[in-house]
């Protein structure tokens, strides 16, 4: 009985299997299989962004409030934000293989001559703000640095690396049109955005070969607060209005679709291309113009994401999966790498700075702050992600 049962049994498990390791390596995030070098390969075995966050109380942030780079409302140890402390000792484990630590003087040393650019919105710059307060432990003599197009970023001279930052909230550039003579009186309409969905915004459109690794993210500007009906977007394509017009997520959806194409023919080959998923927003009993807060003193379980972060529940934070979902698919057979730091960031509703913005009024104007980040915090993790997966490219291409 027995041996009539298994090569059945063989064939019953074995195709399934091979199936499974076929379609769990078409999913890792990194490495084409043409790196044919065995020591990477072993690395692409590893999921980066799944895992869970652990707590280890001997762990300290790499840098502090005096980096000179820090952005006000995000220096949260100057704002004397609570449970810094808390916040800065979670550490996060990949299911199957450790995150490193980034080592400033290491990756800056693989990185000599070479420059790593972000584009996108304020998200972005929270990334960015992250990595140049980590890298400068390594070069203390790191200057402020900004030239044209640019709006901000550090140069380290000992390494001579670039790190910069182009802001672009929607990639794709937008212009204020005021309300027209011949515009019938709808809704109080104000004006509108032009967006012309097939011109990259001036602040990045002129990068070209400067760069070696690029981050690219947009997301957070799409949504009725930025773009209400009074102020709306409106969608140009070869200069002519799309007709019949788009909703703005259709808008959203045709301006990645043409940034991507940009990307994809214009910049070098050569560079490394990422694409940086949502970041997500923490707003409880309240969406951040309604008292929506952020004052929770450690991650979320497991358990309760889907409830803050499955669009099916309708809640607050819902946009960010959503948005991810036509993001993945736009970048579907592209040479563009997606930067998935989501999931992990989405544990974190303990580390927005919330009401400790440095300022005083700034929580009764703004609202509390619970879609930027921390730092140090969890950007730090996205750090040590991105410098974990670009310094075995770098290495390899030399
Ligand atoms: C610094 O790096 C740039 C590339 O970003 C390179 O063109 C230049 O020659 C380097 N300068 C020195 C002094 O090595
Ligand atoms: C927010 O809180 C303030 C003060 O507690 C209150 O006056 C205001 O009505 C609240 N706003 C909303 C939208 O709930």
């Amino acid at each position: 009985m027995a041996s009539k049962l298994t090569p059945k049994l063989f064939s019953w498990l074995i195709l399934p299997t091979l199936l499974l390791i076929f379609l769990y390596s078409q999913s890792l995030p990194l490495y084409a299989p043409t790196s044919s070098k065995p020591k990477i390969s072993i690395s692409s075995s590893c999921n980066l962004f799944k895992g869970k966050w652990v707590n280890d109380p001997n762990r300290k942030p790499i840098y502090d409030e005096s980096c000179p780079f820090h952005r006000n409302a995000w220096n949260c140890l100057r704002n004397q934000r609570e449970n810094m402390g808390r916040i800065n000792s979670w550490k996060w484990k990949p299911d199957r293989c450790d995150l490193t630590r980034i080592d400033p003087v290491g990756f800056l040393g693989s990185m000599r001559n070479k420059n790593i650019g972000f584009v996108g919105d304020s998200l972005n710059e929270n990334f960015l703000v992250s990595f140049l307060c980590t890298l400068r432990v390594a070069d203390s003599t790191a200057k402020k640095w900004k030239r044209k197009g640019a709006w901000r970023g550090a140069y380290f001279p000992k390494f001579n690396v670039t790190v910069g930052y182009h802001r672009a909230v929607l990639l794709a550039k937008y212009e204020w049109q005021p309300k027209q003579l011949d515009d019938s009186n709808q809704d109080g309409l104000k004006g509108r955005y032009r967006v012309d969905v097939d011109i990259p915004a001036d602040d990045w459109a002129h990068i070209g070969a400067f760069y070696n690794v690029l981050v690219f993210n947009t997301g957070h500007w799409w949504g009725f607060d930025k773009f209400p009906k009074e102020t709306p977007l409106v969608f140009y394509k070869a200069g002519q209005l799309i007709q019949p017009p788009l909703e703005m997520f259709d808008g959203l959806k045709v301006v990645l679709e043409n940034m991507i194409a940009f990307i994809e023919k214009e910049l070098p080959e050569e560079t490394l291309k990422y694409w940086r998923l949502q970041s997500p927003r923490h707003f409880q009993g309240g969406d951040w113009n309604q008292n929506g807060s952020c004052t929770v003193d450690g991650p979320l379980d497991e358990l309760q994401l889907d409830l803050w972060f499955d669009p099916r529940y309708n809640g607050v934070n819902k946009e960010a999966r959503r948005l991810n979902h036509l993001i993945e698919e736009v970048l579907k057979g592209t040479t563009i790498r997606s930067l998935d730091l989501t999931h992990l960031s989405e544990f974190r509703a303990d580390a927005h700075p919330a009401i400790w913005l440095g300022k005083k009024d700034a929580v009764l104007v703004w609202g509390q702050d619970c879609m930027h980040w921390c730092l140090p915090g969890v950007p730090d993790t996205w750090v040590d992600i991105l410098a974990q997966l670009i310094t075995p490219h770098i290495l390899e291409t030399g």
